[in-house]
């Protein structure tokens, strides 16, 4: 059992004019087996978010806790928070030129573990993850993301989750550039992990077509760096209906 707990988070991004408040007051536990989505709109803090969790150095914590089974997340490197079981799948996923995915996926592994996957069986899960992600096998030698289309760099980022069984993973808008077929394979990734292991899941997305695949278990709306509503999956269908316009004229 993992408990991510984020108790009064305040963040500022850097910018010229000097440090711009994002966050202000986040409240959260993910608890794991639970699916949370957080919804919202265009520049309520949604990414930010995910970023400070993952520990983007652009992103200043100025007060508030991050605790992972009590363990001070905040004050843990990038790496510490990846071996400590927390996975972020980007918004706009990075490329990585002459590091090839299956190299990535392999040190990746081999760093969180703390050994090397065994030879043989790591080759299979690959393969077996890849061809339900429905990757060709060819992309196991292409240079991270270089190249890759939007839809694909998604199914990449759902590759690594599977491979890597994070106990908490921060999914970024997995679904936005998908058509439909590559959202149902995506969806069906993740669910395949929520299915097989423990996982705590965040899911931001703006769109209710995701929660369809993935139930969630509990919505929260973020408007304008705070958790403004929270409720069950019919918030989610309320919000698809009624857009944010009812949080907006309030703030
Ligand atoms: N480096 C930066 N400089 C200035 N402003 C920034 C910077 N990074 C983030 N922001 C601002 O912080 C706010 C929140 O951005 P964030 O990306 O977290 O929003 P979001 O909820 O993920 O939006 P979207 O739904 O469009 O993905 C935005 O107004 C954004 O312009
Ligand atoms: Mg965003």
């Amino acid at each position: 059992m993992t408990t991510l707990e984020i108790r009064d988070l305040h963040v500022s991004v850097e910018t010229k004019e000097g440090a711009k408040p994002i966050l202000r007051g986040v409240d959260l536990t993910v608890n794991s087996g639970e699916t949370h989505a957080i919804m919202g709109p265009n520049g309520s803090g949604k990414s930010t978010l995910a970023y400070s969790l993952a520990g983007h150095p652009k992103y200043q914590i100025t007060s508030g806790t991050v605790l992972l089974d009590g363990e001070d997340v905040l004050a843990m490197s990038v790496d510490e928070r990846a071996r400590a079981g927390m996975f972020l799948a980007m918004q706009y996923p990075v490329e990585v030129p002459g590091v090839s995915v299956s190299n990535f996926l392999r040190t990746a592994k081999t760093a969180i573990d703390g050994q090397a996957p065994p030879l043989r069986t790591w080759v299979k899960d690959v393969k077996t993850a890849m061809a339900d992600l429905r990757m060709d096998s060819a992309f196991a030698e292409r240079s991270v993301n270089e190249g890759f289309s939007g839809g694909e760099k998604k199914r990449h980022e759902i590759l690594q989750m599977e491979l890597l069984k994070p106990r908490i993973a921060i999914l970024d808008e997995t679904d936005s550039g998908l058509d439909v077929d590559a959202l149902r394979v995506v969806s069906e990734g993740v669910n395949r992990v929520r299915a097989n292991t423990d996982v705590g899941v965040l899911l931001i997305t703006h769109y209710t077509r995701i929660l369809r695949y993935i139930k969630p278990d509990f919505v929260h709306v973020f408007v304008d760096g705070r958790i403004a509503e929270e409720g069950g999956p019919e918030l989610a269908e309320r919000l698809e209906n009624e857009g944010y316009d009812r949080f907006l004229v309030n703030s």
